[in-house]
């Protein structure tokens, strides 16, 4: 890998995006360290966190911090979740290509996150709403989002600020997001969780449980109605 040169694809470049000039960012569960080292080469932060609950993604995210001479700049942990990371010395959480159990289960664990300066970006591989649920309990809100296409396959990046009077969500929200189903990759993902909502009320339909299965159904008529543009969920 040779600094400035390598691109990092879709998914990451939609995470980067969002990193704020200057800021101090964490990269949880770094793998191969390739965000923090772009991040830095291109010189949109000053230096960078990279940490991973396992020693071989470490071994190699050191190895190429090595290689791009940035060890004084990309720090290396090897830690669960935010474990290690300095609460007064960092900004921006990024915590890609997990599910999002798994990135709100880390989310949990680090109460100090609960504080407007921390800005969280988060890439869930599975089970977005789950996380999206997670963050609007929380008082985190989505301040933007967006929907990415890489190899084919479409993921959604998060960009989230705790704000302790977020209170109020609609059921809708959590599998909304801040997806605009103006665009063709959103729309798509829309359409998807339609799909799967639309299965989960005919599954409670077929278990004898109406009451879900009309709870599931209507949610599924809104998103499919906001996704074909003949309604905004938040107008009707
Ligand atoms: C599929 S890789 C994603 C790498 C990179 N973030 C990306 O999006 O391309 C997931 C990484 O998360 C790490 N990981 C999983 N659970 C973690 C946890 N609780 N804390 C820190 N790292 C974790 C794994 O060891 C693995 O390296």
């Amino acid at each position: 890998m040779e600094e400035k040169t390598f691109s990092l694809g879709a998914r990451l470049e939609g995470c980067a995006s969002f990193v704020r000039n200057g800021k101090v960012p964490a990269d949880i569960g770094t793998d191969h360290a390739y965000l923090p080292i772009w991040l830095v080469s291109s010189g949109i932060v000053p230096r960078a966190f990279a940490s991973d609950i396992n020693e071989e993604p470490i071994k190699s995210a050191k190895r190429n911090i090595e290689k791009c001479g940035l060890s004084e700049k990309v720090t290396t942990f090897t830690a669960n979740g935010l474990d290690l990371i300095p609460p007064d010395d960092v900004d921006d959480i990024i915590i890609a290509g997990m599910g999002g159990d798994n990135i709100a289960a880390i989310l949990s664990s680090a109460e100090w996150l609960k504080n407007p300066r921390y800005r969280l970006i988060l890439q869930p591989m599975s089970r977005a709403s789950n996380l999206r649920e997670y963050l609007y309990r929380n008082r985190f809100e989505i301040k933007e989002e967006k929907a990415v296409c890489e190899a084919g396959r479409i993921y959604t990046v998060i960009c989230a600020e705790y704000n302790d009077t977020f209170s109020e969500y609609d059921d809708i929200q959590v599998y909304v997001g801040k997806l605009y189903s103006a665009d063709r990759h959103a729309a798509e993902l829309l359409r998807k969780q339609a799909g799967i909502l639309r299965s989960m009320a005919d599954g409670y339909a077929v278990k004898g449980d109406p009451e879900n299965s009309g709870k599931y159904s209507a949610l599924a008529e809104r998103l499919e109605n906001y996704v074909d543009g003949r309604k905004t969920w938040w107008q009707e």
